[in-house]
């Protein structure tokens, strides 16, 4: 059996803007996702998901046979089955496979969650048929095709940091550079609710074409606000990059993609002692980011607490993908 395990992410900057144009700074968090897969015999793809009570089969003709949780649930295991099929696609190699998932990452709130369950799964898979580890430009290529099936057209950006782990500097149609981050001091704050990337994506969207003059203007903004941010970690001056999320957050307020529970903690962060505290991932629920120095972080903690989120204990990992025979 091979096990293979992804990271989470945060987005530092450049949610949205990166998928239109300009560079988004994404960073991987220690909360993974793991897949564990087998071959079995008979036809079709056998996958169990026990963190959300669901496991089915889709059979050769990818027909879904519930076995556990309703036939509506086959939508969250399709994933899956697209990563595990693209990857016999590319070996030429067909088998029935069983895959177990299970996840740290909180599903569907910024955190990366889907990407790196099809990173998982594409190395798992890979591996599996072909004796040998894939390469990591072929893992994140595979695992996109899972994320366009969750998301619709998706930048990259979540695919290309949970395979390769660390910081980077992403950039739609020109890849992305990995660069070195010594310490970087965040506090997650989770709202506890879930909410579609696609849809968020689809309603930014939405408002560029009502206004593209003035959505242009504000994701330029977002694109200069990367590009300074990215210096700023760089250079180590935290403070201005305190700054610069805050004016992010402001704009992507502007986009229609933040929420009061998520300014709430925004709020309640900055107010509490962060250098700067934005939305992460999509918005619409999921998480913020705050930038904390250490004596500020019990604070700042309690802080979103009380603004009624979760702050969460995930920190900044170099290690992307792993893959093992177990
Ligand atoms: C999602 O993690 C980040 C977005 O920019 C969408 C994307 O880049 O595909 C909102």
């Amino acid at each position: 059996m091979i096990h293979a395990s992804a990271p989470g992410k945060a987005i530092l900057l450049g949610e949205h803007s990166v998928v239109y144009r300009g560079p988004a700074i994404v960073l991987a968090i220690d909360l993974r996702a793991h897949i564990w897969a087998e071959e079995r015999e008979g036809d079709g793809i056998w996958i169990e998901a026990p963190d959300i009570g669901v496991s089915g089969h889709f059979d050769a003709r990818g027909r879904y046979h519930p076995i556990r949780g309703g036939s509506e649930r086959w939508r969250s295991l399709n994933p899956i089955r697209v990563v595990a099929l693209e990857a016999m696609r590319r070996l030429e190699a067909h088998r029935g496979l069983r895959i177990r998932v299970e996840s740290e990452i909180p599903p569907a709130e910024g955190l990366g969650s889907s990407a790196a369950i099809a990173v998982a799964t594409a190395a798992a898979v890979g591996r599996l048929l072909s004796g040998e580890e894939l390469s990591l430009g072929e893992v994140c290529e595979i695992a996109y095709e899972g994320e366009r099936i969750v998301h619709g057209t998706p930048s990259g950006i979540d695919n290309h940091i949970s395979t390769y782990g660390g910081a980077l500097r992403y950039e739609r149609g020109r890849g992305f550079e990995r660069f070195k981050v010594e310490e970087l001091p965040l506090i997650i704050g989770d709202s506890g609710r879930r909410r579609s990337t696609g849809a968020l994506v689809a309603k930014v969207r939405r408002l560029w074409e009502r206004h593209r003059e003035v959505v242009d203007a504000i994701i330029d903004a977002m694109a200069t606000l990367s590009e300074e941010g990215y210096k700023a970690l760089r250079g180590g001056d935290l403070k201005r990059l305190g700054e610069l999320m805050d004016i992010d957050h402001g704009l992507l307020s502007a986009l229609g993609v933040s929420t009061p529970e998520l300014d709430r903690m925004i709020y309640a962060a900055r107010s509490a002692g962060a250098l700067g505290a934005k939305l992460t991932g999509a918005g619409g629920g999921g998480c913020i980011i705050a930038l904390v120095e250490q004596p500020d972080r019990g604070r700042v903690a309690e802080a979103i607490r009380r603004a009624g989120g979760r702050p969460l204990r995930a920190g900044f990992t170099d290690i992307g993908v792993e893959v093992e025979e177990v």
